[in-house]
């Protein structure tokens, strides 16, 4: 008995002496960290739209905040889709409260196109992690919780309370999701001063970070007329009509090219986008359609992006008395009509100067922990970051990922682990800065002092509560 314990714990010894040297494993050391590890597994939970199972994924991330010691809790607006809530009390909850999102849902990924099942969260020689969720946004996600842990580890207390959210269905919309949880008396319950998003993996050195994003419009334009013979040639027709809609719409997004192509804006995202999406008219047959009678009807789609900044009414005056004129027998009909206001008649824009102390925090940070922030940018596409800034909460998208490709919802999405890794320190001084007291200037007190010994707790000095 005595001698089979004691070899138990001598090849224990010897199976944790190799996995953390490497040698075993044959892995750098960075490839081995736990939080690598972590990250894989919950890369392999597939949470894929459009039918996700998330009662994995949420078993595991209620099991990540339990060893962590944070407390978590489900919230449910739609059925099986859960929303999981994972609380670091702060030593002052009166205070507003700082909120960290992401996603745990995926699009799909076709096994054939990628060189690596995109499940398997397999990891090259590199260090490189292929799958899906990689990048958009399972490791972010993990970032929060590593950072936190990390700081636990190291005896931080935070003053305000930080939560780590984790949403479903953000990409089917995020109606089940991040809208109904951001608007719900839960929310309202948490108080939250600030939130942190997703953002985009940055091909160079420097992170990107998103303060606003643009707004959707879609819309079809539907054009009536006569019917008539395929040899007539009349100037009232419908699918004249609505060629000449395309046209007006073509040259309109040209000049908004243009506007890039002279670098009279900084991209895509100071511009509105309005893209054809599809095109119906003709009178079908069996093999094909007839061919000499002029449709009655015709139909084109538009997908249209708004600058968050730019004048609703203008726009709408442009796309249905410009555009689409009634006169012309044509009539708009809006599928999505985002507000570009928010809740208080403002602009969703998170303000990236010295009046936002969350924007100096996050800017100045950043920096100190050795990363290379670029100039905030407008996402072209849409992220639950929209349903805070609609209620004007100040809301940040920012994937800490730099020198990676954008791979979002493309084949081979990949992550390297020292680039992850790299993220978890950066998401430790954000929890840091923000958890922390700030004037209105958004000055940081000394970080140091929020270093607290667990035994010492009693001593914290009263003198620290700033509302915001
Ligand atoms: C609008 O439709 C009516 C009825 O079909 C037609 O008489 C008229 O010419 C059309 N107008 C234009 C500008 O197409
Ligand atoms: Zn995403």
């Amino acid at each position: 008995m005595a001698c089979t314990e004691a070899l138990g714990i001598f090849l224990l010894a010897l199976l944790s002496f190799f996995s953390r040297d490497g040698t075993a494993t044959g892995l750098s050391p960075d490839q081995d960290e736990p939080a690598v590890t972590r990250l894989r597994e919950y890369l392999r939970i597939e949470t894929v739209q459009p039918f996700p199972d998330y009662l994995p994924v949420t078993r595991f991330l209620i099991q990540q905040a339990q060893t962590i010691g944070l407390d978590s809790k489900i919230l449910e607006f739609a059925p099986s889709k859960p929303v999981v809530l994972i609380t670091w009390t702060g030593r002052d909850p009166e205070l507003a409260s700082v909120m960290f999102n992401s996603h745990t849902d995926v699009v799909a990924a076709d096994p054939s196109e990628w060189t690596h099942p995109p499940f398997s969260a397999h990891m090259d020689s590199e260090g490189n992690i292929y799958a899906r969720g990689s990048q958009d946004m399972k490791s972010v996600g993990m970032m929060y919780l590593e950072a936190a842990r990390n700081l636990i580890d190291a005896g931080f207390l935070p003053l305000r309370s930080v939560h780590f959210s984790y949403v479903p269905d953000e990409e089917v919309g995020g109606v089940d999701g991040a809208e109904s949880f951001v608007n719900s008396p839960d929310f309202d319950d948490l108080n939250v001063a600030v939130v942190v998003d997703e953002g985009m993996p940055s091909p160079n050195a420097k992170y990107r970070i998103f303060n606003r994003e643009k707004i959707l419009w879609s819309f079809f334009v539907r054009a009536v007329g006569s019917p008539a013979h395929g040899s007539r040639l009349l100037d009232s027709m419908a699918v004249e009509n609505l060629r000449q809609v395309l046209n007006r719409v073509a040259a309109f997004r040209e000049s908004q090219i243009n506007l890039i192509k002279t670098g009279m804006v900084a991209g895509e995202g100071d511009v509105a986008s309005v893209n054809n999406v599809y095109l119906k008219a003709g009178t079908p047959t069996p093999t094909g359609f007839v061919m000499n009678v002029q449709p009655s009807h015709a139909e084109a789609g538009f997908d249209m992006r708004i600058p968050p900044e730019a004048d609703a009414e203008a726009l709408e005056e442009l796309i249905t008395k410009e555009w689409a004129p009634a006169s012309h027998n044509l009539t708009v009909h809006f599928v999505t009509k985002q507000n570009t206001c928010d809740e208080n008649g403002r602009y969703m824009v998170t303000p990236v100067d010295d009046s936002n102390p969350w924007w100096v925090l996050m800017r100045d940070v950043i920096s100190q922990a050795g990363g290379n922030l670029g100039q905030p940018e407008t996402r072209i596409g849409a992220s639950d970051s929209r349903f805070v800034r609609r209620k004007g909460i100040p809301a940040f998208g920012f994937s800490p990922i730099a020198n990676t490709p954008n791979l979002m919802h493309a084949r081979n999405e990949f992550l390297n682990a020292k680039e992850y890794l790299k993220g978890i320190k950066v998401y430790e001084e954000i929890i840091k800065a923000f958890s922390g007291p700030h004037d209105a200037k958004g000055k940081l007190d000394t970080v140091e002092s929020f270093y607290v010994n667990h035994d010492k707790l009693e001593s914290i000095p009263e003198n620290i509560h700033i509302e915001l």
